[in-house]
């Protein structure tokens, strides 16, 4: 366990920006944890697999890149299983792992990249399923009197890409552990209208969770770009959720828009569809843009600077604002 100073993060955040770290380590276990906060004065920021950041500038901090991994049986029944991950375990990595095994629940959000530590951070989510679905008990060091802590499913107050650890919590915890439930009989979750689509050009009828990963991962391959080709971090911005009457109003106007009925009487409008009808999907503007195949993808085509994407996220923001009365919020964390 080493403390490296002045290093590159462009290996760290799928962007690819390179900026540098003033301090960076790696860890695997608390104790190497605790070991690197006990004579540490600098400000702290956590790695995953950097899929959810756009860093602007360098970090004058230590960044402490996540690497506590393995799998443990929590408990187990004939129809349930739970399992407990650490948070430096790969997220599609897991899914994997359970679809071999015949767990059902996490096939939905095959490939989302990153790490299992920082799926409930903003609650991932994708086709019809969010991990606030089988995640039971999150477990975190407390950064502040170094106890570990257990956060039940409810506690955490999840959300459409939203938890304690992102609002009333940022900074506090180090996520070390994630304990999900999951069925040893699958409940196939197909409802999301592309999955259905892909599965029957595919000629499957009675999908198996395997089928479902697949399907979900070739409808992702299709239109977002893999981070290993072009810097990116999938949605960059979230989709916004409006009023009836606010709907009605851009449906008088566009009556395709998409939108989707929410629980609290909102609707959700579809980001990507806004920025697109502002004229930005595929615009290029020298080594950064939005993404030809979705708008709600910006992308660094190698060399761009955060700040750069950052100046471009705002411009979004405004020309949506002006012509829809919508202020976009960012997905993406901003260093
Ligand atoms: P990082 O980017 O490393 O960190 C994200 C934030 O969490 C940072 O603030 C970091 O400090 C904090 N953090 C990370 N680990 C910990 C920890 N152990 N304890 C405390 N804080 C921590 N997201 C979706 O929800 N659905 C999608 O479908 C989806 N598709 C994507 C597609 C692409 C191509 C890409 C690049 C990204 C996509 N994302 C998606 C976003 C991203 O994959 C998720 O947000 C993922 O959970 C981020 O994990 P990470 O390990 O890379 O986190
Ligand atoms: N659309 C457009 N133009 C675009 C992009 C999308 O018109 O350029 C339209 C689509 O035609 C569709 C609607 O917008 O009618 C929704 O598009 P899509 O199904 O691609 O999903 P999304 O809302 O753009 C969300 C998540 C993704 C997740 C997918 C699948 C957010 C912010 N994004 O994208 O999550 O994978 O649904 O469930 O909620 C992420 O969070 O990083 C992410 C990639």
């Amino acid at each position: 366990m080493e403390i490296k100073k002045n290093i590159s993060l462009k290996p760290y955040n799928t962007f690819g920006i390179d900026v540098k770290a003033l301090s960076f380590v790696e860890v695997t276990n608390v104790d190497e944890l605790k070991a690197v906060l006990k004579d540490n004065n600098e400000s702290l920021l956590i790695l995953g697999g950097g899929s959810n950041l756009l860093f602007t500038k360098d970090f004058k901090g230590l960044a402490i890149k996540n690497n506590l991994k393995g799998i443990s049986v929590v408990s187990e029944t004939n129809s349930e299983i739970a399992l407990k991950i650490g948070a430096g375990e790969v997220w599609h990595e897991f899914v994997l792992y359970c679809i071999e095994k015949g767990y059902a629940g996490v096939e939905n959000m095959s490939l989302i990249p990153g790490n299992v530590g920082a799926s409930p951070m903003q609650n991932i989510g994708a086709y019809g399923v969010e991990v606030k679905d089988v995640i039971t008990e999150v477990e975190a060091f407390n950064l502040k009197d170094y106890s570990i802590q257990t956060f039940s499913n409810k506690v955490c107050l999840f959300g459409y890409r939203t938890s304690i650890f992102k609002t009333t919590e940022k900074g506090n915890y180090f996520i070390t552990a994630v304990t999900f439930k999951l069925k040893k009989k699958a409940e196939i979750n197909t409802s999301y209208g592309a999955i259905e689509n892909e599965l029957q050009r595919m000629s499957i009828s009675s999908p198996t969770i395997r089928d479902v990963s697949n399907a979900v991962i070739n409808i992702r391959s299709s239109k977002l770009p893999d981070p290993k080709k072009i810097g990116n971090s999938g949605s960059f911005f979230k989709n916004p959720v409006v009023s009836e009457a606010q709907k009605n109003r851009i449906l008088e106007q566009y009556p395709t828009a998409p939108n989707y009925p929410q629980d609290n009487g909102g609707f959700k409008m579809a980001a990507g569809w806004l920025i697109e009808r502002c004229g930005w999907k595929g615009k290029r503007i020298e080594n950064y843009g939005v993404h030809n195949l979705q708008a709600l993808v910006l992308v660094n085509y190698g060399g761009a600077k955060g700040s750069e994407i950052y100046a471009l996220s705002e411009q979004i923001i405004e020309s949506v604002k002006a012509e829809f009365g919508i202020t976009l919020e960012r997905e993406v964390n901003i260093l």
